[in-house]
């Protein structure tokens, strides 16, 4: 691999021993990639920081690393374990709190801002087209490939980091333009109506594709929640990392006047498909315990929405809403929290119903409206789920 003198200096100790540390590692990483030079990032967003999902282990190694060497740009985390400011409220023990603490504690000692978000693309972390990064939560790579046009690989958690230690990552996949083409294109004869149509059309496309890169044609243009969603469905079924809506995303032109645009296997879907799988996500046709809105982190609009919802409403269950702690201060300040918590909902802050420890709380049913939730939930957290829209969820707790 072709490195700066720059890279070579870092790998060869001249900027302490971390920094040669994290160069050695993604040096090696970009040669089992064939890469032929590293690439410097703007920004990276870091995911392994529940204490659910990394463990003891996981403390070590943030502890460990934030000994050697500082993060030197824009790095954001992903969900937490628990949400840190009102853990007691929500029933979760002090015991996986302090340990929860103690890993943002260690990420913060070396310079990662301890928000903990999937969607750090709503609160400033905002890469421009073209831009390189390195981040790494599935949704969020999803996104900033294809509705801002920026590359990012699907980074592990610590690759990310070590990129974010060094400002560079190797240069390899979703990096190269030619790898960002279309592979198969979707001919969506069907009118989206809400979030749970087009949660399940990415989770049945992501099935078909797995890896690769799909192209959607779409009678309308989805908006940035909904693209927002479909990114996550994608990337949850399948291990999508970029796609394209026609007349949408950025790269979309370029996917379909790509030489090899017109030799694509095409799929048609319809109602029909659409329908079967977002009935097929629902484990249960129980009422939900909990409805558990904002995955991938709501947007200060989807909380509007609940809002609206909710106005004037007594709810019989819980409610969550899952975002960043910025939309929620946002939410606080256009009294959008002040309604959903008179309704008896609640702002969750910086994690999800995913990644915290939910089934030790007294819930057996999930309400969602994201297909990535209702895929991951039966597993991760052994609860069934009810997937439907938001209006649908809020009328079954009202
Ligand atoms: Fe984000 Fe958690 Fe969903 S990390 S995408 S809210 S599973």
């Amino acid at each position: 691999m072709q490195l700066t003198k720059y890279e070579e200096d870092m790998y060869n100790g001249e900027y302490g021993e971390g920094k040669a540390e994290c160069m050695e590692i993604l040096v090696s990483l970009g040669k089992i990639y064939d890469a032929e030079k590293m690439i410097p990032i703007t920004s990276a967003q870091v995911s392994g920081v529940s204490y659910k999902t990394i463990g003891d282990a996981g403390l070590d190694f943030v502890v460990d690393l934030g000994l050697k060497a500082d993060v030197e740009l824009e790095t954001m985390l992903n969900p937490a374990g628990v949400d840190i400011e009102n853990w007691e409220e929500l029933g979760f023990s002090e015991e996986f709190t302090k340990k929860q603490i103690d890993i943002i504690r260690g990420y913060e000692s070396i310079g990662v801002m301890s928000t903990c978000t999937c969607t750090p693309y709503l609160i400033g972390n905002t890469p421009l087209l073209n831009e390189h990064v390195a981040w790494s939560e599935s949704s969020a790579v999803c996104y900033v490939n294809s509705v801002i046009g920026a590359r990012s690989n699907r980074e592990g958690g610590p690759s990310a980091l070590l990129a974010a230690i060094v400002g560079r990552t190797p240069y390899y996949g979703n990096h190269i333009l030619e790898n960002r083409k279309a592979d198969i294109i979707f001919d969506v004869d069907y009118d989206f109506t809400n979030e749970a149509e087009i949660g399940a059309l990415g989770y049945y496309a992501g099935q078909i594709v797995n890896d690769k890169n799909p192209y959607f044609k779409l009678n309308t243009n989805p908006g940035r929640n909904n693209l927002k969603t479909l990114g996550a469905a994608l990337a949850s079924s399948g291990a999508v990392s970029i796609y394209h809506v026609e007349d949408v995303t950025p790269e979309a032109d370029f996917a379909r006047y790509h030489e090899t645009f017109d030799e694509l296997e095409v799929v048609d879907v319809d109602e029909k498909i659409v329908k079967d799988n977002l009935d097929g996500l629902s484990t249960t046709d129980k009422v939900p315990d909990l409805v558990c809105l904002g995955c991938p982190h709501a947007s200060i609009s989807e909380i509007q929405k609940v809002a609206q919802l909710v106005n004037g409403k007594k709810l019989k269950k819980d409610l969550w809403i899952c975002t960043s702690k910025a939309i929620k201060a946002i939410s606080q300040q256009c009294g959008f929290s002040d309604i959903i918590e008179a309704a008896g909902g609640k702002i969750v802050s910086d994690t999800c119903m995913v990644v915290a420890p939910v089934e030790e709380l007294d819930y057996e049913v999930l309400g969602v409206n994201s297909a990535k939730a209702a895929n991951y939930v039966p597993n991760m957290c052994k609860l069934d789920v009810v997937y439907d829209t938001v209006e649908n969820l809020i009328d079954m707790i009202t």
